[in-house]
């Protein structure tokens, strides 16, 4: 059993919730997981209390809400009502009030509520911080795959999460490095504040993985294999406390702690930004 370390956040996403994942988590000392109301056709909440129940209140637990049951599989919605109750429903399915609750993916709703995006914002950021100050959740946050809308809709009077999760890695594009590092600024994240996810992008089996050696990011580029290369920068793009990455077998997540061992080189990350600036800036809008 390896002592807890909290930068690696089990992400449930893609997973089949099955309990020697999550037991193989615990003994590798990954003891944060990362789940959604939507995840696992909205069923994740009630299969982690029905099959690892007893597990849970070793994990320090996160959820999302807004993402709901709709056509075409789920609709975003920062309705307060429905976040509110999905909030409750979340404590309710899972037998415990999770750690942390999420606005998932706010940028959504927002994109189609303009000119009303910053009052929709404020109202969704207050339903979840009131749901933390009554105890549902103990802190909250907001998971975003595309922060830059965010960016002109955060205003002073808002309630600052504690928590921000963004696209990290390899992956994530100029504008979403971009954003995320001026959300960081704007509401003065402190440690453990920042996550990234999805550093693979969904799956370690695309073709782009094989044509590049993700090792040239590493001051020493001889221990760790591609994969955990990836996932190593992946906590410099952008510069992020925590990772939530998806795998549904324990091996690999000791290959992804394994990794933490891995230094990445600075001027390296840099100039990999700069490119990727230079490039969104030669393309048309
Ligand atoms: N907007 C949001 O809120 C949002 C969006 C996306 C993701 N997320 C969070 O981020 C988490 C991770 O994202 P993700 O599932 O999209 O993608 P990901 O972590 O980028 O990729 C997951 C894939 O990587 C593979 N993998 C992991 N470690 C490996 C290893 N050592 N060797 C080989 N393959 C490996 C897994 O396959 P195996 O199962 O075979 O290991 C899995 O298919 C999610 O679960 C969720 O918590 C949040």
């Amino acid at each position: 059993m390896r002592s807890a370390d909290p930068r690696v956040v089990l992400g449930l996403h893609r997973s089949r919730h099955e309990r020697r994942l999550l037991t193989g988590a615990l003994e590798l000392g990954v003891t944060a997981l990362d789940t959604s109301t939507n995840y696992l056709g909205f069923r994740s909440h009630q299969i982690l209390a029905q099959t690892a129940g007893d597990l849970l209140p070793k994990f320090t637990l996160s959820t999302k809400v807004g993402y709901f049951p709709g056509q075409n599989g789920g609709e975003h919605s920062l309705d307060p009502v429905r976040l509110h109750a999905a909030v409750e429903q979340a404590a309710d399915d899972l037998g415990r009030e999770p750690d942390l609750v999420f606005l998932h993916n706010p940028e959504h709703s927002l994109r189609a509520a303009a000119p009303h995006g910053r009052d929709m914002l404020a109202q969704a950021c207050a339903v979840l911080a009131d749901s933390a100050t009554k105890g549902l959740c103990a802190a909250w946050g907001i998971a975003s795959w595309d922060p830059s809308p965010l960016l002109d809709l955060i205003g002073p009077t808002a309630p600052k999460p504690s928590v921000l999760m963004v696209r990290a890695g390899l992956l994530a594009g100029a504008g979403t490095l971009d954003a995320a590092d001026a959300l960081v600024q704007a509401w003065d994240l402190g440690d453990r504040a920042v996550w990234g996810m999805s550093p693979f992008g969904g799956s370690t089996d695309a073709p782009m993985w094989a044509r590049i050696d993700p090792r040239v990011f590493l001051r020493d580029d001889s221990r760790l294999s591609r994969v955990q290369a990836v996932f190593r920068t992946a906590y410099h793009l952008p510069r992020v406390d925590s990772v939530a990455v998806g795998t549904d077998d324990p091996a690999h997540l000791g290959e992804l702690v394994d990794a933490l061992a891995g230094e990445v080189e600075e001027r390296t990350v840099h100039e990999y930004r700069r490119l990727l600036r230079d490039r969104s800036r030669s393309q048309p809008a």
